[in-house]
């Protein structure tokens, strides 16, 4: 951590301290069961294609339907890329007399229906016919993107101030019976500008005459964000979405920028939530949305997954003469289970980008169907080690080299949670050959901006068990604490704009090593005090156990944090009161037959914002 970022978050801590909401104790109540509903049709990331990327709101039916066949031409389609997404431009106005959305059948041709009616239904089955499914847009206020950044766009909304309002709020009943109960779509992604751009002080609404509608997303202050109501919002949308279609075969996008801290509800309301601003053609972007999931990995599992914006493969500095860094790119996008959605103009796509969407075995890492995200287990300068569990015991690795130079990373088989005295093999899932294997440790060269994935196998460092951040799908963070951090517009590895980095694999919530009195962890779980985690056990296991404390990271000195471990809601074991810097308590608990195993830290009033930590929290056989 940088000085500067040290510094910030110290004096961010009195703030903090002001700030902090009041927490329901009951929260942190066990609840006995794994609480994570699940919902939809996304039990693996979803893959598929998206206009916006490549067409913004120049999209038409031509461009979506030849690269919709290209999706089946190319094989792609069969490798799982079945969405076809229209995004934003789609819509011409909302009719008046019944407030019904009329599509620009300029743009949709096949939209065109008897007496001037309009319907997706035609071009949504014919998606249908290729094997394909349908996605679809909107705003979850009354307003959307484009009339607020593609000003020049000759494809806005048009009419009355009423008739341009073609988002969800006020219509949200009848616009979702339309989308999926009479037009068919399969997934629906619904953005959030509505809730940002158009207060009463906005030029939109005193120069375009927009209606004025309370902030909730506040762009420059995100610690103003009203995310209660955010919340609420969406869980309508939810409500809403489940009516129409009551089969579940459905997938609903949340797109509110890693905003209202969306991390903390996201999975208990859709399947996917972005994390962070758009993405562009630019190398920083791309580090943005990655870093704002590379530190998330405790929030996805199957059904619920972060969500770093759509594939820019193909454009910009990810071009065909940028391969490396689409293929770095892609890699990225792999390993965080993000979904896979190509931006990318497929009518004529070269064989060089083909063979990138397409690498069969980065497609495999992505959709795993444990669903566990991959998880940053080591960080230092410009590169990155990011560790996947797959099913079967198998286990990926990726070396990422952020920067422009050259650069040598050395790998330790326990980063990989590898035993250090067993050999570990490796297989480039890029190049589909061995490389050479090791023991202990190897060093790799890494150009520029490269990513190299190996498939990695050797002894387990836990013989006849798992640390727990090896299972990130099977954790649910139930309860955590926020308060409006002091890295809020801090852009870097220490994470995203929005709140603080939230429950950690392998790091504290400041992203500093796991240590507690002075001893470093380089395995565990570390997330602020009063906060509850649910553990999928599931009956596996005979034995928890981890080394807990408050962190030596935490802002605060004082007062204490109490660790408990509970096992399909019983108490099974406790440690004392720990106060910072007092060296770590050893925890031990039979989990026999247990379901879900609790992990409750309980601060003492004074004691946030404390950070706990879950030292080498494993669970044996
Ligand atoms: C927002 C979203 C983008 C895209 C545009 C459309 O910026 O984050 O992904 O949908 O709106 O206007």
């Amino acid at each position: 951590m940088t000085l500067l970022l040290r510094n910030l978050l110290l004096a961010g801590a009195a703030l903090a301290l002001l700030a902090a909401p009041a927490l329901a104790q009951d929260s942190l109540a066990p609840a006995g069961r794994w609480t994570a509903p699940r919902s939809g049709a996304a039990s693996t990331p979803p893959m598929g294609w998206n206009a916006w990327n490549a067409f913004r709101t120049e999209v038409d039916e031509d461009k979506v339907m030849g690269s919709a066949q290209a999706l089946v031409d190319t094989g792609l389609s069969k490798l799982g890329y079945v969405y076809v997404n229209l995004d934003d431009g789609w819509w011409l106005k909302r009719r008046q007399a019944d407030g019904r959305l009329v599509i620009r059948t300029a743009l949709f041709p096949s939209a065109a229906a008897p007496g001037g009616e309009t319907s997706f239904k035609p071009f949504v089955d014919r998606l249908h016919a290729m094997g394909l499914k349908a996605g679809l847009y909107t705003d979850v206020g009354r307003n959307a993107c484009s009339q607020a950044w593609d000003l020049k766009s000759p494809n806005l909304p048009v009419g009355t101030a009423l008739e341009r309002e073609v988002g969800l709020e006020g219509h949200l009943e009848q616009d979702i019976g339309l989308f999926f109960s009479e037009w068919g779509f399969d997934y629906l992604k619904v953005d959030a500008c509505g809730l940002a751009e158009y207060g009463p002080q906005a030029p939109l609404v005193s120069k375009l005459g927009y209606r004025p509608r309370p902030v909730l997303i506040p762009r420059k202050t995100p610690q103003q964000d009203r995310s209660g109501e955010i919340e609420q919002l969406y869980r309508q949308v939810a409500a809403a979405i489940g009516k129409a279609s009551p089969d579940g075969d459905h997938v609903f996008s949340i797109c509110t920028w890693g905003r209202g801290d969306v991390r903390a509800w996201g999975g208990q309301v859709g399947n996917l939530w972005r994390t962070s601003p758009d993405i562009n053609g630019k190398w920083p972007a791309m580090l943005r949305s990655f870093d704002s999931v590379a530190t998330r990995a405790l929030y996805a599992r199957p059904g619920a997954w972060n969500d770093p914006d759509m594939l820019f493969v193909g454009g910009g500095e990810f071009d065909q003469n940028h391969l490396t860094e689409a293929r770095s790119h892609f890699s990225l996008w792999a390993m965080s289970s993000a979904p896979l959605l190509i931006g990318y103009d497929l009518r004529g796509a070269p064989k060089a980008l083909l063979d990138i969407w397409g690498n069969a075995d980065l497609v495999a890492v992505n959709q795993d169907p444990l669903g566990n995200q991959a998880v940053l287990v080591h960080h230092e300068g410009d590169v990155q080690v990011l560790l996947k569990t797959l099913s079967g015991g198998r286990k990926v690795v990726a070396l990422f080299n952020r920067s422009a130079e050259p650069a040598a990373v050395t790998l330790t088989a326990e980063q990989l949670k590898l035993s250090p005295d067993a050999p570990v093999a490796l297989r480039d899932l890029w190049t589909k050959t061995s490389a050479q294997g090791f023991t202990g440790q190897a060093s790799f060269d890494l150009a520029p901006h490269e990513t190299k994935v190996f498939e990695v196998a050797g002894a387990p460092l836990v013989k006849d068990g798992v640390l727990l951040s090896e299972i990130p799908a099977r954790i649910h963070v139930a309860q955590e604490s926020f308060w409006p951090a002091p890295e809020d517009g801090f852009e870097g590895p220490a994470g995203p704009a929005g709140r603080t980095g939230g429950a950690q694999a392998d790091f504290s919530p400041y992203r500093t090593a796991l240590s507690v009195g002075g001893q470093v962890f380089l395995h565990g779980l570390g997330l602020l005090a009063n906060s509850r985690l649910e553990v999928r056990s599931a009956g596996e296991f005979a034995r928890f156990s981890a080394s807990v404390g408050v962190d030596d990271a935490s802002t605060s000195r004082a007062g204490t944090v109490r660790f408990l471990v509970y096992g399909d809601g019983r108490l099974l074991a406790q440690s004392k009161p720990m106060r910072a810097g007092a060296k770590p308590a050893q925890l031990t608990a039979s989990i026999k037959g247990v379901q879900v195993v609790e992990l409750v830290a309980k601060a003492s009033d004074g004691a946030a914002p404390a950070a706990a930590t879950w030292g080498q929290a494993r669970m044996i056989r």
